[in-house]
């Protein structure tokens, strides 16, 4: 008989029910395993988004009709081609990624995913990418994807207000960090950044928002939901 999961490490669990699902729903997708491979190669960090987040951006592309899409934390390109795909003819991507060698392997990426036309990788630190970006009237997006350097997620929040119109949807992702957040006593920047970002979210009356606690092959992490009112 199968040891009780309590038994377990429940992150073996929550990996190994990921890899099923994601075999079971998610079709073989041998350019997404290639970026990841590239990634890999060029030594990129393993911090992209798992394959069942991926295609829940997708989702999200696709139940919003967003048309417009705005990226913060490019790494590989690999959530980035999960937005791009969902798009209609026509969409955008621009995508903020500070460090110029995550950003040339990210562009190769998604070149040859098929997407050069369609996604902008901007290289720099987002805080001064998003004025440059807001100067050259490059909004409104109708989706915001937040996921870079997580002390400046405040920061992030207030841009994308701006960058961004009634109905938008602004997704912020790692908001959990294995329950890190909830822990007062956790005063690493990452996480206060984190908690701040979510007193932001929670407190804004121009927002209408959740969170969703997440397991898999990430271990425990999270997402925010904000609907721009
Ligand atoms: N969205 C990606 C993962 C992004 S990882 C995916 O799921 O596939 C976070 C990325 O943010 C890293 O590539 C890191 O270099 C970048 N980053 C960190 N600080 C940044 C900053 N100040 N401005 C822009 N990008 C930044
Ligand atoms: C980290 C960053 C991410 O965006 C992520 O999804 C996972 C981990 C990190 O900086 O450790
Ligand atoms: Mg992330």
């Amino acid at each position: 008989m199968r040891t009780p999961s309590t038994d377990r490490d429940p992150t073996a669990d929550w990996a190994e029910v990921d890899e099923y699902l994601a075999q079971t729903l998610l079709p073989e997708d041998e350019t997404l395993e290639l970026v990841l491979d590239e990634n890999q190669a060029a030594g990129l960090p393993g911090i992209d988004v798992s394959p069942l987040q991926g295609q829940l951006l997708s989702l999200l592309v696709r139940i919003s009709g967003a048309r417009r899409v705005l990226e913060i934390g490019t790494l590989g390109g690999y959530s980035t081609i999960h937005l791009a795909r969902a798009l209609p003819a026509g969409g955008r991507v621009v995508t903020l990624e500070q460090a110029p060698e995550h950003a040339e392997v990210a562009r190769r990426n998604i070149g040859r995913a098929g997407f050069g036309d369609v996604v902008d990788v901007r290289v720099g630190a987002a805080l001064d990418t998003l004025p440059q970006l807001a100067d050259e009237g490059g909004g409104p997006f109708d989706l915001v994807f937040i996921d870079a350097d997580k002390p400046n997620n405040p920061n992030y929040l207030e841009w994308a207000l701006r960058l961004t119109r009634p109905g938008s949807l602004i997704v912020g992702d790692n908001v959990v960090r294995a329950g890190r957040v909830a822990h007062e006593e956790d005063t690493e920047p990452a996480i206060t950044g984190t908690r701040e970002f979510l007193t932001a979210l929670g407190e804004d009356p121009r927002l209408e928002v959740t969170a969703l606690q997440t397991v898999g092959a990430k271990g425990w992490d999270g997402f925010t939901l904000a609907v721009v009112r």
